[in-house]
């Protein structure tokens, strides 16, 4: 297995960081996790468009031009030979000293780690998962701009904590208004008589790539799509809900907080949107 760090491709053993790196120090940097299907980058330009809009948020100047990350990126997958995978990219703040200050860290700091993945056992697709919500609550944009994938991720550890507790494979966050945000690592969605809820980004939630494709997916196919707020009870009494993510991809859930959704298995419009998506990504 070949990381790139820093511009040179180095074996798992040798690919290590400054203790002096901000992110790790701080959390101070910012992330994408991207999947490879059938030799594919999948969505690779909306990925770096996310990264580089994360980046000039935080003023973090990445060392690497889009063209050249995007390369960058090829190679690394290419090193690794992996048909189907995941992708880690990671620009930090770089190393500077022990203060938080940006300004004594002189140069970013980017990995690329490439590996096979699986997360969810097929069945979990057909059955659904069960989902608990969490008293862990998302920031909004007042706080931490959630469409900043950054490396600061303890509230989403903290969620994941919960859903471990639990013994459920993915939780649901709120904001801080009680309306459903998303998940540990994955956006959400519901279905009610026929039209397929989400919540806007600017409830708590990270504008997921994923996201993005199975609402344009809702688009061709026909099904009527709505970005609005809901809330606990909307999720409880939907006919249907999944989580998205490129980990997760489409992935419904069959039970939240004791209650079942719908049927207590994967529903129609879910199924069909995740025979739809993996159509495209294949
Ligand atoms: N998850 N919300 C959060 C908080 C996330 O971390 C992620 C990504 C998503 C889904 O976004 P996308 O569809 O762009 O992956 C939503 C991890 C990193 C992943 O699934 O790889």
């Amino acid at each position: 297995q070949w990381i790139y760090l820093n511009g040179q491709y180095v074996t798992k053993e040798n690919a290590k960081i400054s203790v002096y790196d901000h992110g790790f120090l701080y959390g101070d940097g910012i992330f994408e996790g991207i999947r490879i299907y059938s030799g594919n980058i999948f969505k690779l330009k909306e990925h770096l468009n996310r990264l580089y809009d994360s980046a000039k948020s935080i003023m973090l100047q990445i060392p690497l031009s889009l063209e050249q990350m995007q390369e960058a990126l090829v190679e690394t997958v290419r090193r690794n030979g992996l048909r189907d995978g995941y992708i880690r990219l990671v620009v930090s703040r770089g190393p500077g000293n022990l203060g938080l200050d940006p300004l004594r860290c002189p140069e970013a700091f980017v990995i690329i780690i490439v590996e096979e993945l699986s997360i969810y056992p097929e069945e979990a697709y057909e059955n659904g998962l069960v989902s608990v919500s969490v008293s862990q609550r998302r920031n909004v944009p007042d706080a931490l701009n959630p469409k900043i994938k950054s490396l600061n991720y303890l509230n989403n550890v903290l969620v994941k904590i919960q859903a471990n507790n639990a013994g459920v494979g993915e939780a649901i966050m709120l904001n801080s208004q009680g309306y459903v945000a998303e998940g540990s690592s994955d956006n959400i969605f519901i279905v009610k008589n026929g039209v397929v809820y989400t919540p806007p980004c600017y409830v708590g939630a990270l504008e997921g790539i994923t996201r993005g494709a199975i609402m344009e997916l809702c688009g061709k196919l026909g099904l009527p799509l709505k970005e609005e707020p809901f809330t606990l009870h909307d999720v409880y009494v939907a006919d249907e809900a999944f989580f998205t993510g490129t980990a997760a991809e489409v992935i419904a859930v069959r039970e939240v907080d004791g209650r079942t959704i719908g049927s207590g298995k994967a529903g129609p419009i879910t199924t069909r949107l995740l025979q739809e998506f993996r159509q495209i990504v294949t």
